[in-house]
């Protein structure tokens, strides 16, 4: 499937994010990607870069191999109803980022025995540093081993089942908005103990980047980092056993299990 020509339908936020990953990587060339929106002027920095862009997803798809799903979930069924007969499962596989929308729907929508993969990134794929998590529905080993390779340039891919989606979702792409909130009052406590904003969010962020490349690069337990800086006695364990009597942790895996709840609605 190397060199498959890719089509990505609905080129918004994440949609243009997908396509100037793949550029960056290498993973294909601008000529090969096709990426539509009905405002392409919308898609201009994409164009001078060679990507074909056009508001026909109809001749999209006809073009390429990999169609990329990346419009909002309230319009997924009106615009892929009308596409469907441009679907042939001896040439194309479809990769949907469309938050909510199962294999099964898609399947419906599509049909033709075209092989059907979900896919959940976060905003961090915009910098290639996403964790994608992935399911799929009729698709062979050949082309599991594809669509993992190109998230794979875009940031780390983890195969889930499609029942661990909606967590997925909670964990992986709400938790950008965790992690961010976090550094965000690390920063203002950094501020009250002297920093100025600038330079406590840069230290607030470092901190936080150093200590996830600790766990995936060292691959450690965070507890056995934790006891490195615990000092008896020591200011470290103080703060830290102050916050865990505030609910530190509670509250994380509460606001967890919320997002988790609300998705489910
Ligand atoms: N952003 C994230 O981090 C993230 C993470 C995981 C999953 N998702 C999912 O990814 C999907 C896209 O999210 P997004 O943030 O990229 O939304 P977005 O910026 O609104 O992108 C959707 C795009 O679809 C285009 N569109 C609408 N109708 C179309 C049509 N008939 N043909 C072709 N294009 C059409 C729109 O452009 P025009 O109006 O110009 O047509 C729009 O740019 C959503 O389902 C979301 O749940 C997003």
């Amino acid at each position: 499937m190397k060199n498959s020509k890719i089509a990505i339908i609905g080129g918004g936020n994440l949609g243009a994010a997908i396509a100037e990953g793949l550029i960056k990587s290498g993973f294909v060339t601008p000529q090969h990607i096709t990426i539509t929106r009905r405002n392409i002027d919308a898609l201009q920095h994409l164009k001078v870069q060679g990507v074909n862009t056009t508001s026909n997803n109809k001749e999209a798809i006809q073009n390429s191999n990999v169609i990329i799903v990346a419009l909002k979930p309230y319009n997924v069924k009106e615009v892929l109803e009308g596409l469907k007969e441009n679907f042939d499962a001896s040439k194309h596989i479809v990769i949907s980022v469309v938050t909510g929308v199962s294999l099964k729907d898609l399947t419906a929508i599509v049909d033709h025995g075209v092989p059907i993969f979900r896919a959940m990134p976060n905003t961090a794929i915009a910098i290639q540093e996403s964790v994608t998590c992935i399911c799929h529905s009729g698709a062979k080993n050949d082309q599991v081993n594809y669509v993992k390779e190109l998230f794979d340039q875009l940031g780390i891919t983890v195969a889930i089942d499609e029942k661990l989606m909606d967590a997925a979702t909670v964990l992986g792409a709400c938790g950008i908005a965790y992690a961010l909130r976090f550094i965000r009052a690390a920063t203002q406590g950094g501020i009250e103990i002297g920093f100025d904003a600038k330079t406590a969010s840069l230290i607030a962020a470092q901190t936080v980047n150093g200590a996830a490349e600790l766990l995936l690069k060292g691959n450690r337990h965070p507890e056995e980092e934790i006891d490195k800086v615990t000092t008896p006695k020591g200011c470290t364990i103080a703060g830290l056993n102050e916050m865990e009597h505030r609910g530190f942790s509670s509250s994380l895996i509460k606001g967890v299990i919320t997002s988790y709840e609300k998705i489910g609605k």
